[in-house]
């Protein structure tokens, strides 16, 4: 037999870590990982001596009694199994009708990931945040598990078609959060988020009765970076600090997402207001005295990239981008009266002098300005106090609104600040999570659930992680107060989603 078959023989039979396997056979990880990736026996495997180390573990196995060939048995599992799923849904009080909670009380949901979701009706999830198991990193040991493909290829396939349910019951305002990692083949990254990615927005599917066609719009590549990143030995790269989160909606949305930013907004971190040295409004006399100390301010402030860390009124005028890169004040009237208000009273003034805009124009010296101030279109303007005093010589009106529209002052540019706080941005910064007793465990930090729940599930939505290891969504959406669904395949789990949910409703497919 080739002799790489037989080392997954070998790592198969025994239901082994690629970690311990590497312990065994005195070979690095990274060695034995690049091993197994492989469809033919690299050349490398003779130079350790593979064939006789397995040989010599396959013997000394032969005598070991105690080895473990038969898989764990489920019997209240298997019982349970048996049942028609609405027995199963009966059983634990679940709407027969469809598999929605009733209330906050995590629905866990044994089984494969699509024989779980075909269970759960079209439209009927507000946001489904997961990470499914990265390609060729972990072993569950158990059949149907999903990320132990042989090809990244294959492993894209089987989470696009998985999408195409998620797709299906999600509702037309929700969202589907996606956190997956990447795989190295031969020290070269397979971008394999990326092109997952890539495949869910290029694919349109048919699907429901009514033969609709949907697709996934990316609405945002989140970065989750890890502040407390794991040293890596790695010596020609550099050490890997975060992951992927894809934010998709529907693409067929009628009313536009549910998105409620407000309850992530984060403090500005900082602000012009109630600066003293320089307030808000100053008359004429005041700016002038204050020239001076702008001048100085200003040339100690470099301009710092158009952003800046603010999110509105950027670039939207000079004066705005001049706002958050010094100081900076503009002229305007004290009063600003509404443009129609004042072209109606232009208007019947020159009526009543039985003028036109084009004498005007020539009694000013102007071309083609005095026209504006008799139009009530967006080709419209006022007069500026100057040209409002030389006017009032012409048409001879009242004092009515002499006042407003003379009066002017200057006015601090400052940026337009959101009062509940920040966009909190793309780039989230959240430390990695560890399960107490089980340091190999990737769960999901609380924060990461929470940023999607909040932002993408309103009150009375449903979230589901269809495929929810230790149950974090579950335990975040109930904390939360929403409903949640969580799909795991290895039944063994249920204990631990339990102790971190406390009660759950369970089923199994
Ligand atoms: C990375 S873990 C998820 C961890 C989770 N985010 C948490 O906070 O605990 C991926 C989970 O997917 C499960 N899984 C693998 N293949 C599956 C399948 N075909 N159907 C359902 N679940 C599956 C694994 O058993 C594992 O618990």
């Amino acid at each position: 037999m080739e002799l790489l078959k037989k080392l997954n023989n070998y790592r198969l039979r025994n239901k082994i870590s690629q970690q311990n396997l590497a312990k065994k056979l005195k070979v690095a990880y990274s060695t034995v990982n690049r091993w197994l990736t492989r469809k033919t026996t690299p050349n490398d495997m003779q130079k350790y001596n593979i064939e006789e180390t397995l040989n010599a573990l396959t013997k000394k196995q032969s005598l070991n009694t105690k080895t473990i060939t038969k898989e764990k048995e489920y019997p209240i599992r298997e019982r349970i199994k048996n049942l028609k799923i609405k027995e199963q849904l009966a059983m634990y009080e679940i709407d027969i009708n469809n598999t929605i909670p009733k209330n906050n009380t995590p629905l866990v949901i044994i089984g494969d990931v699509m024989d779980a979701l075909r269970k759960i009706p079209s439209e009927s999830i507000s946001c489904i945040v997961t990470s499914p198991p990265y390609w060729n990193l972990r072993d569950y040991y158990i059949e149907g598990q999903i990320g132990r493909e042989r090809t990244p290829e294959e492993y894209i396939n089987k989470l696009t078609e998985i999408s195409y349910e998620l797709l299906r019951v999600l509702k037309k305002d929700g969202a589907y959060f996606l956190n997956i990692g990447d795989t190295y083949i031969d020290k070269g990254l397979q971008l394999i988020p990326q092109r997952l990615a890539y495949r869910m927005i290029s694919d349109v599917q048919t699907i429901g009765k009514n033969k609709k066609k949907i697709g996934w719009l990316l609405r945002n590549q989140i970065i989750w970076h890890k502040p407390n990143h794991m040293p890596s030995p790695v010596k020609s790269r550099f050490t890997n600090t975060y992951e992927v989160i894809y934010f998709f909606s529907r693409n067929d949305w009628e009313k536009d997402l549910y998105f409620d930013i407000d309850s992530l907004r984060i403090p500005y971190k900082s602000s012009q207001e109630n600066n003293p040295d320089f307030p808000k409004y100053l008359g004429e006399e005041e700016y002038k005295k204050i020239i001076p100390i702008i001048e100085d301010k200003n040339k100690s402030t470099k301009y710092n990239g158009k952003f800046k860390g603010n999110e509105r009124n950027i670039g939207a005028s000079p004066g705005g981008r001049q706002s958050i890169t010094g100081i900076n004040y503009i002229k305007k009237r004290k009063v600003e009266l509404p443009r129609e208000v004042i072209c109606d009273y232009l208007r019947k003034w020159r009526k009543t002098r039985n003028i036109s805009a084009e004498e005007i124009d020539k009694i000013l010296g102007y071309k083609h300005t005095a026209g504006h101030w008799f139009r009530k279109d967006a080709g419209g303007s006022l007069p500026t106090p100057d040209d409002w005093k030389k006017l009032k010589k012409i048409l001879n009106f009242d004092d009515k609104y002499d006042t407003q529209m003379t009066e002017m002052h200057y006015v601090l540019q400052t940026i337009d600040y959101h009062p509940k706080g920040k966009n909190p941005g793309d780039i989230w910064e959240i430390k990695t999570a560890k399960l107490p007793n089980r340091p190999h465990f990737s769960v999901f930090p609380e924060e990461l659930p929470r940023k999607a729940i909040l932002s993408c599930c309103p009150s009375d939505g449903i979230a589901l992680d269809p495929f929810a290891g230790s149950g974090t969504t579950g335990k975040v959406a109930k904390e939360l107060n929403r409903k949640s669904i969580l799909i795991e395949l290895q039944s063994d789990f249920v204990k631990l989603i339990q102790e971190r949910c406390g009660e759950i409703s369970k089923i199994f497919v």
